[in-house]
């Protein structure tokens, strides 16, 4: 499979999770357009809101070091289903990576491949802003 090497280090991250309140323990792993690789897990704070999604912990890992252009993201849960990526994620996921394709995992590494624009059609985003600045 084309994405295999994604799958396998999203479930890999999985297993570094910190969810002690949900018990809900989820891995990204997020490919640039050059194929380097940066993963993320959830990590969850006793002040619940302070939690972050292992969608966005990945995100910030590659921006953080100076990556700007992504290519896919794979994201495992230990559903027998696909769980998709939350509303916050995807605003930030649009934002910085645009139609990226998303690879959603299950427990048994069974995957279902879409795109960012299925899962966030009539997104807002900074086109908006800069047509207001203009006015
Ligand atoms: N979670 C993620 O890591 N990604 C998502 O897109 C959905 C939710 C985490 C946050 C929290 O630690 C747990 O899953 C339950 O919401």
């Amino acid at each position: 499979m084309e994405y295999e090497k994604l799958v396998t280090l999203a479930v890999e991250a999985r297993g570094r999770a910190i969810a002690p309140y949900s018990h809900f323990p989820v891995g990204a792993a997020l490919q640039t357009d050059h194929d380097k690789i940066y993963t993320g897990c959830n990590v969850e704070s006793s002040s619940y809101g302070l939690t972050m999604c292992a969608e966005r912990v990945a995100l910030y890992k590659a921006l953080s070091e100076g990556e700007r252009n992504f290519s896919a993201i794979a994201v495992a849960t230990t559903l027998d289903g696909f769980c998709p990526p939350c509303g916050a994620c995807r605003q930030v996921l649009w934002d910085f990576a645009k139609d990226l394709t998303v690879i959603l995992v299950s427990l048994t590494c069974k995957t279902k491949i879409l795109k960012m624009s299925d899962l966030f059609p009539h997104a807002f985003d900074d086109g908006f802003l800069i047509h207001e600045k203009q006015r």
